[in-house]
């Protein structure tokens, strides 16, 4: 069993501005320990959390794919600083940019990440709410996710097949009212990328997924 990163060093006044590990971080740690021996044996080198918030996710990606690259990004700047700490905390390097998705990166890293990672702002909310929490890179930003929870989410959807590499794994938590199904025949109809449902939980008035994107090809 992979151990939980070292978080010890986020205190209640740093989640106060950003997102505290909760059940969706958890699952997504789990999937990940699920695809240990998939991860491996693509050999990933170049690792991208979109979103990293504490860092958690990382983190623990880093126990499982090494040696490799490990960006993250997060809108929030009191997240990227968290998410370095998280690193230093348990020991390893993680290159943080306080950016949009993969903004920065899209050229220089066109079709080169063999691992992408995102929890979004998954949950509905009006646009208005999530478009003012994008504007504005605070704690809203970690939930509000618009209309069905998929505005900030689809954004980065449209990016993820020219990001990721021939033999690349996308990992995309999302909620039940996200409509998984839809999500995934999209990504297959709109852009090629065929995807299974990696782990599915309840977590208490929520019920989430965690998918896996690949090219087609590479399955
Ligand atoms: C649900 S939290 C997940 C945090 C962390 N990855 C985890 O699993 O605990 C979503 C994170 O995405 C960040 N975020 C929201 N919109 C973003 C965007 N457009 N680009 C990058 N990060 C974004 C938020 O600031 C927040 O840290």
């Amino acid at each position: 069993m992979i151990p939980t990163p070292d978080i010890s060093h986020l205190t209640a006044k740093d989640y106060d501005s950003i997102y505290e590990p909760a059940e969706d971080t958890f699952l997504l740690l789990d999937a990940l320990e699920a695809e240990e021996q998939a991860l491996k044996d693509s050999k990933p080198s170049i690792c991208l959390e979109v979103g990293s918030g504490s860092g958690c996710v990382s983190t623990f990606l880093t126990k499982i794919v090494h040696p490799a690259v490990y960006i993250c990004t997060d809108i929030n700047p009191r997240a990227c600083v968290a998410t370095r700490s998280t690193g230093r905390q348990n020991k390893i390097e993680l290159d943080v940019c306080n950016a949009s998705f993969a903004l920065p990166f899209r050229q220089r890293l066109k079709n080169s990440i063999d691992v992408i990672v995102f929890n979004p702002p998954y949950v509905p909310t009006s646009f208005e709410e999530a478009q003012f929490a994008q504007d504005n890179q605070h704690l809203e930003g970690a939930w509000a996710g618009g209309l069905d929870g998929m505005h900030v989410t689809n954004t980065f959807l449209s990016d993820v097949k020219d990001l990721l590499s021939d033999k690349g794994r996308f990992y995309l938590a999302a909620l039940k009212q996200n409509n998984v199904s839809e999500i995934q025949t999209r990504m297959l109809e709109e852009h090629g990328l065929r995807s299974k449902v990696v782990l599915e939980r309840r977590a208490g008035r929520e019920y989430l997924y965690i998918l896996c994107f690949q090219h087609s090809k590479a399955l």
